[in-house]
Parts: C-alpha cells; structure tokens; sequence
C-alpha cells in the first residue's frame, strides 16, 4: 500500500511554503545572510519541534523565517518544495505563502514573490507539474494590514491564485476580514480560510457566510456541530485536513482519534495535506501512510482523498477531468493487493 500512495497522482492544497523550510536549509540560509539562530545544530533544532498547540508552533515558525532575506532564498525554498512534489507524485499544488510574516521584517512583497514564482516556472519547465500561489493574510494582525498587503500584490496579481487566512485563530474569528475577502473577491481571486482547526464551528459558519470561501482549511471540529456537517457534505465544501500537523499540534492525542475517515463516511469532501512537513514529521505521503496505517484507511477512500483533492483544486474542469483520467488508470492499472 505504501508503493501504492508513493505512485497515486495527486494535489496538493494546503501547504504553507515558509513551513517547508527544512533544519538543514535553515542552517545554511542563516549562514549565508548572517543570522543568528538560538540552536547550535540540526539535531538541536529537531529537538526543539514538540508543540503544546497552535501557538508553541507559530512562535518557533515565525522565528525560523527570519533567515529568508533575499529572493534567491524563497527561490531555493520553492525549488527544494517543488522537488519534493516531482519525487512525491504532486502533480499540482496550490501553495500559501505568508506576505506579512516577511514585509513586517522588511522585506519587500517582490522579493518573496519574484523568488516563489521563479522556481515555480522553472520547476513546471523541468519536470511539467502545475503550481499556484496562493497569498494568505495573518489574522493576528489588523484588517489594515491584510489591506495594505493586498494593495501591495496587485501588480502581481496574475501570480496569485486567491487568498488564505491563517496563524493563530483562538480571538481572531473570520469576521475581523469581511471587507478584505470582499475586496479579494472582487479583484477576482479565490478565498480559503483557516477556521475550525483550534476555533470552534461558529468561526466555520463566519468563514462560509462572511468570508465566502471556497474551502476550509483544517475545518476538523465540523464534527461538533451536526447542522454543519449536513451543510458541508451537501454543498461538497472541500475541507483540507492535515493529519500530521492535527497530532503534532494536538487537535488530536493519537492520529488513532483522528476523524477524517469519519468526515469522509459522512459525505464531506475531505483532502490530505501537509501544512507544515519541516516541522510535523512528513510530506504529503507520509500524511497518507499516516492516516492509512492508523485509520485502515480502504483503497478506495486514498483513491476518494486522490480525487478529492483534484475536485477541490482551482483549475479548470477540463484539467480536473484529465488528472483525474490519470489517478483512475493508475488505480486500475496498480491495485495496492
Ligand atoms: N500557519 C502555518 N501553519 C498553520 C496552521 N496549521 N494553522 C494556522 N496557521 C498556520
Ligand atoms: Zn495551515
């Protein structure tokens, strides 16, 4: 069965590229621009990656970005991601990038975006993937702020395929976004949001409602609230669930508790994604081995999750018919037993 996730075409949707930087490129970033890091080593750095909750991540995370300085550091970002993907058998993602998290250090928005779509369109020549970015605002700023980065991508506007909302979501409901959401929408780019992965269903309904969103990401505590779950299944709203990042950050004990199989029987259009693999333990495939292994996930619910997430994709639905032709030859061509 693991041969057989390695080799299923599939999307990737819910991937924050500043949360792909690896120990080991950390190191080297920080060598090349000078930074000071508070760990002597690889090891010491791996170490240090066990989290209480959303926020023990986000503190370390938003430390380690400090080493990308120059585009050709989220150029080596992107390109090292990418690589991943072409050995992973992602053969498109839709992956998030983090503006504020660089500008409020003073970095300029061309500088990340020159880097990130460079290496996307040299990845795409080399090895024909697909990929897109998608621009997410940090809640625990102020609306103001999301504003003026949304100001800022417009002259980029043709690099970026929508906009996401993340980072810390207790205290930071969708609400605080409505006119940014209403201005993005009418700039004519997608939205997803965070919502639902600590915060309760109510912040689910804000994100649908007020926000206008396309998908969810994370969405798991759904399962609270029955009438939610009915709406979700019934409008196949995509929920991007990232099982190990869940357990990492103990939305779950045990990927055991895990209810994506769960959300899945109940009609909801769920994906697997990484979110941050550098710093959960595993790319998009070990997400799969993982929820297979514990869940005894069938054949046909990682073809379903495959599908799912090509359904859930913003491309066009002549593109999603053709990627999904290639996941169904392969399933065919390659049962698992
Ligand atoms: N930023 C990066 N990963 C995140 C997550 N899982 N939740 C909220 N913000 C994030
Ligand atoms: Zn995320």
């Amino acid at each position: 069965m693991e041969r057989f996730i390695q080799g299923l075409p599939k999307a990737e949707l819910h991937l924050h590229i500043e949360g792909s930087l690896e120990p080991e490129m950390l190191f080297s970033l920080a060598e090349r621009n000078g930074v000071q890091l508070p760990y002597a080593s690889v090891e010491e750095v791996r170490q240090a990656y066990q989290f209480s909750n959303l926020q023990s991540f986000l503190d370390i995370y938003y430390q380690g970005a400090q080493v990308l300085l120059q585009e050709q550091d989220f150029y080596d970002l992107m390109m090292a991601y990418l690589r991943r993907c072409h050995d992973e058998r992602v053969i498109h993602a839709e992956i998030f990038f983090d503006p504020q998290t660089h500008t409020e250090r003073g970095v300029e928005f061309a500088t990340v975006i020159n880097g990130l779509q460079r290496a996307i369109v040299d990845a795409e020549a080399e090895w024909g993937m697909s990929a897109k970015l998608i621009m997410c605002f940090l809640r625990h700023l102020s609306a103001e702020s999301a504003m003026a980065t949304l100001e800022q991508a417009l002259p980029f506007k043709d690099w970026i395929l929508g906009v996401g909302l993340d980072s810390s979501e207790l205290g930071h409901p969708p609400s605080k976004f409505i006119e940014v959401f209403a201005r993005a929408k009418a700039e004519g780019w997608h939205r997803v949001a965070h919502a639902g992965e600590e915060g309760p269903p109510a912040y689910i309904y804000e994100a649908l409602d007020l926000l206008q969103v396309e998908r969810i990401d994370h969405g798991v505590r759904a399962m609270e609230d029955p009438l939610l779950m009915q709406r979700l299944a019934q409008t196949r709203m995509p929920l991007t669930v990232c099982p190990l990042s869940n357990v990492k950050l103990k939305v779950f004990e045990r990927m055991e508790d895990h209810n994506l199989r769960d959300l899945l029987k109940q009609g909801v259009a769920v994906t697997l994604n990484a979110d941050d693999p550098a710093y959960f333990g595993g790319y998009l495939n070990q997400n799969f081995i993982a929820a297979w292994q514990a869940l005894n996930l069938t054949e046909e619910e990682l073809v379903e999750l495959a599908r799912n997430s090509f359904l859930a994709s913003f491309i066009s639905d002549e593109r999603k018919r053709s990627f999904i032709a290639r996941l169904e030859t392969y399933a065919q061509a390659a049962p698992a037993q």
